[in-house]
């Protein structure tokens, strides 16, 4: 059941539209609050009154509509709700979400919305197949969204091909799917991720290559299945993922300082590239060269072990703290030491060797270092690792035993 669950349904101009009135009615019998949104060239092929007679609910279609934007601003519409559904959604209103247009209020919704989206397309088998529309739902299922469909079959233009909506029924599967509470609800989870950055004077700084590629997914996968999770994290170049709240910072310190003051939690999952030396004598002032004189000494100091820290002993100690090693020889043995050297539950640990192709590549092998022993997971994409995790996760966290 949904009760009680909100949802925003974003209606956008193609004939698969009257399919979005079914799911309004699908969407209400369960129990949803169904509020929608109406994109002028919906209005075409399904009138307002129609919607907001099934969903019993002021159907929302101009953005500055004074009365609408009085009533219910278009920010908190897309911010009060549990889940943002597009469907139909257009060729043309994918390609504004993928490169982030605000010029009505459907998508205006859509880039100012911090919940998790659904898309459900519809278009012509042609726009379907073309590499523009492939690269922008690349794009907006690389940022977080799911997506439902589409199906191949009997398109509007007595056409078939790929590009039918999915049934209202698939959708609404969908939708209990990511709103069902998750084996997660409840439960608070903390991610490190990406690189962090330790100055050596205002322009210049240590840092490393990681990407937070990995991190992220995590902190994503953990959210997906209910957790309450806070990621924090070093500079990278990746979106917010949806339903997460992300901290950003720069150095070790602020990213220690970051996760101490979100305890308690019940999680932690430290996979940044934290570096382990900081520069003691950074300059405040930009160092310049001096003509004759040799390079200036840059001095460290061992950062903080946010890993270690976490792993600490005491009342507000996670009840799982996960950490990450990357290894090139001896993996197994390698990372059970990191393990009992910085008292983590479990560490991920990952063989980097180049006979494994992980570095560049797609695939990662995991060994997944417990109390209990070693568990060896096959060769499997580096973007199942998160969900593998997260559930793996699930499975033990609601229990005590780690
Ligand atoms: N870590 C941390 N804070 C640090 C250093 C590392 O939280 N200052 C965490 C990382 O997020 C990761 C794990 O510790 O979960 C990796 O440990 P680390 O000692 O950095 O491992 P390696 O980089 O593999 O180092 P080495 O093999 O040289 O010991």
């Amino acid at each position: 059941m949904l009760d009680g669950r909100r949802v925003l349904l974003v209606i956008s101009g193609g004939i698969a539209a009257y399919k979005s009135l079914e799911l309004i009615r699908r969407l209400k019998e369960r129990g949803a609050q169904v509020r929608c949104i109406l994109t002028r060239n919906a209005q075409e092929f399904i009138t307002p009154l129609a919607v907001q007679t099934l969903s019993g609910e002021k159907v929302c279609s101009d953005t500055f509509s004074l009365t609408d934007e009085h009533e219910i601003g278009h920010i908190t519409l897309a911010r009060d709700c549990d889940l943002v559904v597009v469907a139909p959604c257009t060729a043309n209103l994918l390609a504004k979400m993928a490169t982030g247009l605000a010029d009505d209020l459907a998508s205006t919704a859509l880039l100012v919305t911090d919940k998790p989206i659904l898309v459900a397309p519809a278009m012509n088998f042609r726009m379907w197949n073309h590499p523009a529309t492939q690269a922008n739902l690349a794009t907006v299922r690389g940022r977080g969204a799911a997506i439902v469909g589409p199906n191949a079959g009997m398109l509007a233009e007595n056409e078939s091909g790929m590009g039918r909506m999915s049934e209202p029924a698939e959708i609404l599967a969908a939708v209990e799917g990511i709103l069902a509470a998750g084996p997660l609800k409840g439960i608070k989870a903390l991610v490190t991720s990406g690189p962090t950055y330790e100055p050596i004077d205002p322009v210049r700084f240590i840092g490393n290559r990681s990407s937070g590629k990995q991190g992220h997914a995590i902190a994503l996968a953990l959210a997906r299945l209910g957790a309450d999770v806070t990621l924090i994290t070093g500079p990278v170049a990746l979106p917010n993922p949806a339903g997460v709240t992300t901290i950003h910072v720069e150095t070790a310190r602020e990213m220690l300082g970051a996760a101490l003051g979100r305890l308690p939690v019940d999680v932690a999952v430290c996979a940044a590239a934290v570096a382990d030396w900081t520069v003691s004598n950074a300059s405040r002032e930009k160092r310049k060269k001096e003509p004759g004189s040799p390079p200036p000494a840059i001095e460290l100091v061992p950062n903080p072990d946010i890993l270690a820290t976490l792993s600490e002993k005491g009342g507000a100690r996670p009840r799982l703290v996960v950490g990450f090693a990357a290894e090139t020889e001896k993996v197994v043995e390698h990372a059970k030491a990191k393990r009992d050297r910085k008292g983590c539950d479990w560490i991920v640990a990952n063989d980097v060797s180049p006979a494994t192709g992980t570095f560049g590549g797609d695939f990662n092998t995991i060994s997944l270092i417990t109390a209990a022993g070693v568990e060896e997971w096959p060769r499997i994409a580096k973007a199942d690792v998160a969900e593998r995790l997260a559930w793996r996760i699930a499975d033990v966290v609601k229990g005590v035993s780690v």
